[in-house]
């Protein structure tokens, strides 16, 4: 299984993923993308060997289909079967997101179906939750739903801020995203719950 990987930051996620894909296991990272010509997800797949494109979407300004068709475009000659969004910040059409139905992944920093969107953390914090935690799901045409592959839970600590409980989450998510990868490719599709 060729494995497209999407990124928009530094590319933690990717790394984690990249690393897990080895030996025995069926599935090889073949292109890490990113919106952002600067992310530093793309200087760490280039170190790790991994091919990068960047499409930037600031040219297409509020032109999805278009930014969609050059995504399209830029990794045709990658031939990916499947995407991995991790830490990509660009909402994707319904249309983009359909033509990958059943192939394409993303981690999500809350325990959905709480907290789609943005600053999960904090929110968490807000409502006076207890754990918290992160989500790989299979993604469709509704934002942050879709099938759950899997789940990490993690202790909200006293004196937590939104940082402190990102940083907790994403040691999480780190094992996560890798588990829920490898099952996905190997056709198991009963959601792992971690720890
Ligand atoms: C993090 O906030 C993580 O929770 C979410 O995307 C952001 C960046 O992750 N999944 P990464 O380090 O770029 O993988």
């Amino acid at each position: 299984t060729r494995v497209a990987i999407f990124v928009s930051g530094g590319g933690s996620n990717m790394v984690k993923l990249v690393e897990s894909m080895t030996g025995d296991h069926p599935a090889r990272p073949c292109v890490v993308l990113s919106n952002q010509t600067g992310a530093g997800g793309l200087v760490r797949a280039r170190e790790m060997g991994v091919p990068t494109v960047a499409v930037d979407h600031r040219p297409f300004g509020k032109d999805r289909a278009a930014f969609e068709a050059a995504l399209t475009e830029a990794l045709a000659p990658y031939r990916p079967d499947l995407i991995c969004l991790a830490g990509f910040m660009r909402v994707l059409t319904a249309g983009f997101v359909d033509g990958w139905r059943g192939r394409m992944l993303n981690i999500h920093p809350s325990l959905l179906p709480k907290y789609t969107g943005l600053h999960t953390h904090a929110r968490a914090l807000e409502a006076g939750d207890r754990e918290a935690g992160c989500t790989v799901h299979e993604v469709t045409p509704v934002l942050d739903d879709g099938p759950i592959l899997g789940q990490g839970r993690v202790p909200v600590e006293e004196g937590d801020t939104p940082d402190t409980l990102a940083a907790r989450v994403l040691t999480m998510e780190h094992r996560l995203y890798p588990a829920c990868l490898r099952r996905f490719v190997e056709g198991e599709r009963d959601p792992l719950y971690l720890p």
